[in-house]
């Protein structure tokens, strides 16, 4: 497994490109087998997670690949196969996004329930009751999900779960949807951008959808949807983990092809750090001018605060002298960045869902190991700050979400390198 070395002390200038968003691809990815032919969907990042969305597709029969650096065709004309296997499954929870398209073609659907992850566990039970709301039958049986609809019909659905609305069940939801009989309403949907993109594809596929951003959703079914061509939105998470990177180095950085209209809760938070920004079009900026100030965080479903850049900030923070305060709300056990953290000189205890970060400690640079995607990227932004060397191990989680990370940081003055396996 290859692992990260940074050499610390180095801020971070420069512009970077922001890549297309994973988490809208995905979607947008699995509303394409929706429609026999062939779509095209472009700036699409280049991470594992898309691979195994592309091997999942594979193995149901669809013809697909890259056909450019960042575009991505998908022809759809022969699925044929119901069912995605634990083997793909397992890689990524996302995977269960192909549910409500392969009810929607076939009619049937064989996905094997994704297992639980280090950020705590994840139900699915919001997918099911969406499709079970749309008159389909889903029964659980040796770790897979039967669904069947001899035809989706639509219903009014109520999303709403513990922890605030999901973004999958909202998609898995409008895919299924686009294509049932009659009219169905979402409450309690999700208002992430990466619905809101979903969406627009569906429509470009002949879907009708209308309310995607809020919170209720009307979906009028249509026969059938036709392949399209679409842009996948920019990535907020990465865009925001450039922003941070910047911050927590002292440096000046400008983002192009982002959207700062998606990054509210972010920017406002850096703002009361004390931190410089800039909007201009598609371009933000940062530069800090002297110290930063603590803050508390509340991660919250968008427009709140996302719990996808959570551990980014806690890195940060920990920089930041004072006490500051994370409270996570999206998944109350996503702290296990924590003991890591610690490890580099931060002093951060857990009281219930609540990270307590006494911030200002000198960091110094030592050996960690990355528990997750989010996680990793938190390590290397507190390993830019560290005095001396810091080796971040498991970095193959940061390939699922960050596209070319090391030469990005590189481009903009970092010393950090990748070491191949056979290199350690
Ligand atoms: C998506 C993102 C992920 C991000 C998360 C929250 C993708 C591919 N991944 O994940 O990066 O961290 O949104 O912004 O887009 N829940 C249930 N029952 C369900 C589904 C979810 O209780 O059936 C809970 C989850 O455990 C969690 C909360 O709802 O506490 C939000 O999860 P959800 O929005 O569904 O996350 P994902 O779509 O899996």
């Amino acid at each position: 497994m290859d692992n990260i070395e940074i050499i610390g002390g180095n801020p971070l200038r420069g512009e970077v490109e922001v890549s297309g968003a994973k988490n809208a691809a995905l979607p947008i990815m699995a509303a394409a087998l929706l429609a026999p032919g062939k779509s095209v969907i472009n700036r699409v990042p280049r991470l594992r997670d898309i691979e195994t969305m592309l091997q999942i597709f594979r193995h149901l029969g669809v013809r697909c690949g890259w056909t450019g650096p960042h575009t991505l065709e998908i022809d759809a004309a022969d699925l044929s196969d119901c069912a995605a296997p634990y083997e793909l499954v397992r890689k990524m929870r996302a995977s269960v996004l192909v549910l409500g398209p392969l009810l929607g073609r076939l009619g049937k659907a064989r996905v094997s329930i994704p297992g639980g992850c280090v950020i705590g566990p994840r139900p699915i039970d919001l997918h099911l009751k969406g499709l079970e709301g749309l008159s389909a039958q889903v029964e659980i049986e040796h770790g897979y999900i039967n669904a069947r609809a001899g035809n989706l019909k639509g219903g009014e659905i109520y999303l709403g779960g513990r922890f605030g609305s999901s973004v999958g069940a909202t998609c898995n939801c409008l895919l299924a949807a686009s294509v049932a009989a009659g009219t169905t309403t979402i409450v309690g949907a999700a208002c992430e951008p990466e619905v809101i993109d979903l969406a627009g594809f569906l429509n470009q596929m002949g879907g009708r959808i209308a309310g995607a951003g809020s919170p209720r959703i009307t979906v009028e079914g249509v026969k059938e949807l036709r392949p399209a061509e679409y842009n996948v939105i920019p990535d907020r998470i990465e865009a925001g983990t450039y922003l941070i990177a910047a911050a927590i180095t002292g440096g000046e950085i400008v983002l192009h092809g982002g959207r700062a209209d998606h990054l509210d809760a972010l920017l406002e938070r850096l703002q009361a750090m004390g931190a410089v920004i800039g909007r201009e079009g598609e371009k933000i900026s940062l530069r800090r001018e002297g110290g930063l100030s603590p803050v508390e965080i509340t991660t919250l479903p968008y427009p709140g605060f996302p719990t996808d850049l959570q551990a980014q900030m806690m890195a940060l923070l920990s920089t930041v002298p004072g006490i500051s305060v994370i409270i996570e709300k999206v998944y109350p056990e996503r702290f296990m960045h924590i003991a890591e953290l610690n490890r580099l000189g931060a002093e951060i205890s857990l009281e219930g869902p609540a990270a307590i970060v006494r911030g200002g400690r000198k960091l110094s640079g030592a050996e960690v190991m990355a528990s997750d995607l989010r996680a990793s990227a938190a390590l290397i932004l507190a390993g830019l700050v560290a005095e001396g060397r810091t080796t971040v191990r498991r970095v193959y989680h940061l390939d699922r979400g960050y596209e070319n990370m090391v030469e990005k940081l590189t481009a903009l003055g970092a010393a950090i390198r990748r070491l191949e396996e056979q290199d350690i």
